[in-house]
């Protein structure tokens, strides 16, 4: 079997820059690639951008640029993007390129010429945001995209239409014979069962706007832009330009379509009918992956909860950020990304596990030997064990990634990591160095030790390309961890006797955990207060509070709470009835007493008694006491 392997991504809109979405699935993209080249497969790996069509047109439109203007400023974007994300793309492709619109001219022609497109009238509702002609059936909300939820818009216009309703029953056959063609395979049925609906024919061309590649057969008509976009597969294989390169990536090569789940059916559906119509083979496998929110939410750009890739990767660093994407989700499940897993991820697979494990062995390396490999292969039935769980860890991780089953893998690995941790604690070579009689053990133990790092960093570098490079060069072994191949670290006799280890440093440094809140200063100002039921200082300035001194007091027959007072004001004396009779067992003693008074309420009566105001009182645990001033302050002080 020839070993060509050949993976995409969607090619992305350019409306926005690249988010955790995108950075997603061209991560696991370059991951597969990566591992596939560590297999010794040829590998063209395939990203780029999708910057024709009628969102595209908009978007320049309101920015005042031409749509090629538009897409020249962002195109780059995503380039910089997955340079910083160490993604090593074989090439990149822009729809807006010459060899993409020769591609498309070909494929129409192919399909035009087999009687596959026909002229006829679109007459329905059209999502700009997805791109995508919506079916009434499929309507739920009848104003709204029943995928985006944005408003949709009505279409007739002329159209030529491509007779996909043919290739229904030749597709479901290819389904059914094809196990692996959609994966994960819980995605399958939601496929089948859609063409079994019916499929419909679909129109391939718009011609109520310009932004798109003109068809030749069809006067002032240009190509529909998924028509176009997903061409773009064949494209950057040679479809058009290079038939050699074609017929080793696309004739023999495995294919291999990575996307989210969002666009299935237009890969699993509309792209694998064009190919059938064209004559071409199929790709091997569509992999839909799941959808990341942020925080348990959508990402939106409104919401400002949108994950930055480059934020992440200030904040964990580049292989930290790729590891956790691909290990916290099974790749087919929806993930939610938030801060406190990460963290937990990172200091305990990363810091803890194979952190740990490079530190302590080169420490105690360093320590026992001074760093420099010693002869010891003298292996006994426990690191013969270990070596199997070696040969299966590779299997597993084979049959995982075949399967595009990122976070299986990465869990293998891990096993694989965690025996090693026991196998120190196991063999405990602070133990061997004491007794000159183990000293032979301890070289053994030792160089295994290394070599099983040696061997583990191959299997991560997919993931963490840098960290692995690192761990390598810690090894003391300066080659390039991207050309490692798999096939060259089946053995344990990696590291020559005399061979110089580097020096250990932290390469996943542990990060604090969530910050508890701090303890409360009792004493400090508490800056985020929330008060209840606030009012503005205007409300409080109607209010005409003064100092008034008591002149009589007398209690109120038939009204055995309420004491009767004669004040003087600044101005008058005044009446005060008030409820506190109950708590003043000797009231005489309040005569002479300034206390403060509220003299702007409206006089009222009560129990037949005037009263032209209001004492005001503390209140505590129910317990009434007048508010008294200081005799000092003069009567007919306003409180402000
Ligand atoms: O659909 N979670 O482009 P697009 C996971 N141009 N993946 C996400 C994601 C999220 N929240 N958001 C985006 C298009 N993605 C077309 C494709 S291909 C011939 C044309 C990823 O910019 C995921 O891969 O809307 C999804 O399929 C893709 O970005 C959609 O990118
Ligand atoms: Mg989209």
């Amino acid at each position: 079997m020839s070993k060509n392997f050949y993976v995409t991504t969607p090619i992305y809109y350019v409306n926005g820059d690249p988010h955790v979405g995108s950075a997603y699935t061209t991560i696991a993209a370059d991951v597969i690639a990566k591992y596939k080249k560590s297999m010794g497969y040829d590998v063209f790996f395939l990203t780029g951008t999708d910057e024709h069509g009628q969102k595209v047109e908009e978007a320049a439109k309101d920015r005042g640029l031409t749509p090629q203007e538009w897409t020249d400023s962002m195109a780059p974007r995503f380039l910089d993007m997955w340079k910083a994300l160490d993604i090593n793309q074989t090439d990149f492709i822009r729809t807006t390129q010459e060899r993409h619109k020769d591609a498309v001219k070909k494929i129409l022609k192919v399909v035009h010429d087999k009687g596959d497109i026909y002229k006829g009238e679109y007459e329905g509702k059209y999502c700009v945001s997805c791109e995508t002609f919506v079916p009434e059936n499929q309507i739920v909300n009848e104003k709204h995209c029943p995928d985006c939820g944005k408003e949709l818009r009505i279409v007739k216009e002329e159209s030529y239409f491509f007779k996909m309703s043919k290739y229904q029953d030749a597709l479901l056959e290819h389904i059914e014979a094809n196990p692996d063609f959609i994966l994960p395979h819980s995605r399958k049925n939601e496929v089948t069962s859609f063409i079994k609906q019916g499929l419909q024919d679909l129109s391939i061309s718009r011609n109520t706007f310009e932004w798109g590649i003109p068809i030749e057969f069809a006067e002032g008509h240009i190509t529909y832009v998924w028509f176009d976009a997903l061409t773009n597969y064949l494209t950057a294989v040679g479809y058009e330009n290079n038939p050699e390169l074609f017929d080793k990536f696309w004739n023999n090569g495995e294919v291999v379509h990575l996307l989210g789940k969002d666009i299935l059916r237009f890969h699993a559906i509309i792209w694998p009918c064009m190919l059938l119509s064209a004559g071409e083979k199929l790709p091997d496998k569509i992999v839909a992956h799941g959808w990341w929110t942020s925080q348990g939410e959508k990402m939106s750009k409104s919401k400002g909860n949108v994950v930055a890739p480059l934020d992440e990767v200030k904040k964990y660093g580049v292989d930290a950020f790729r590891y956790c994407l691909m290990r916290e989700v099974n790749f087919g499940n929806d993930g939610d990304y938030s801060t406190p897993s990460i963290v937990t991820r990172i200091n305990s697979d990363l810091a803890n596990d194979l952190g740990n494990l490079l530190n302590r062995t080169l420490g105690m390396y360093g320590k026992y030997f001074n760093s420099t490999i010693v002869k010891g292969d003298k292996f006994e039935p426990l690191d013969e064990s270990v070596k199997t769980l070696w040969d299966e860890t590779l299997e597993n991780v084979d049959s995982h990634m075949s399967k595009l089953e990122f976070s299986k893998a990465l869990e293998a690995i891990w096993k694989f990591i965690s025996r090693m941790n026991k196998y120190v604690d196991e063999t405990a070579p602070w133990l061997l160095i004491k007794d000159e009689s183990t000293l032979e053990r301890l070289g053994t133990v030792m160089n295994f030790l290394v070599q099983a790092l040696y061997k583990v960093a191959v299997l991560t570098a997919p993931y963490m390309p840098t960290a692995s490079q690192k761990i390598w060069n810690q090894l003391g072994v300066t080659k390039n961890i991207m050309e490692a191949q798999i096939e060259d670290v089946k053995g344990w006799n990696l590291l020559p006797v005399g061979h110089i280890l580097g020096n250990a440093e932290p390469i996943f440094p542990r990060l604090e955990t969530e910050k508890k809140a701090p303890k409360k200063d009792p004493m400090a100002i508490n800056e985020d207060l929330e008060v209840e039921n606030p009012i503005e200082i205007s409300d409080f300035d109607k209010v005409d509070i003064q100092v008034v001194e008591i002149l009589e007091v007398s209690n109120i027959e038939g009204a055995d709470k309420l004491l009767k007072f004669k004040v003087k004001t600044g101005k008058e004396v005044r009446q005060i009835v008030s409820g506190i009779a109950k708590y003043y067992s000797n009231p005489e003693e309040l005569v002479g007493k300034k206390v403060l008074a509220i003299l702007n309420l409206s006089a009222v009566t009560l129990k037949g008694v005037l009263s032209q105001g209001m004492l005001l009182s503390s209140s505590e645990k129910k317990k009434l006491k007048l508010v008294e001033i200081d005799s000092s302050v003069k009567i007919g002080a306003k409180i402000k």
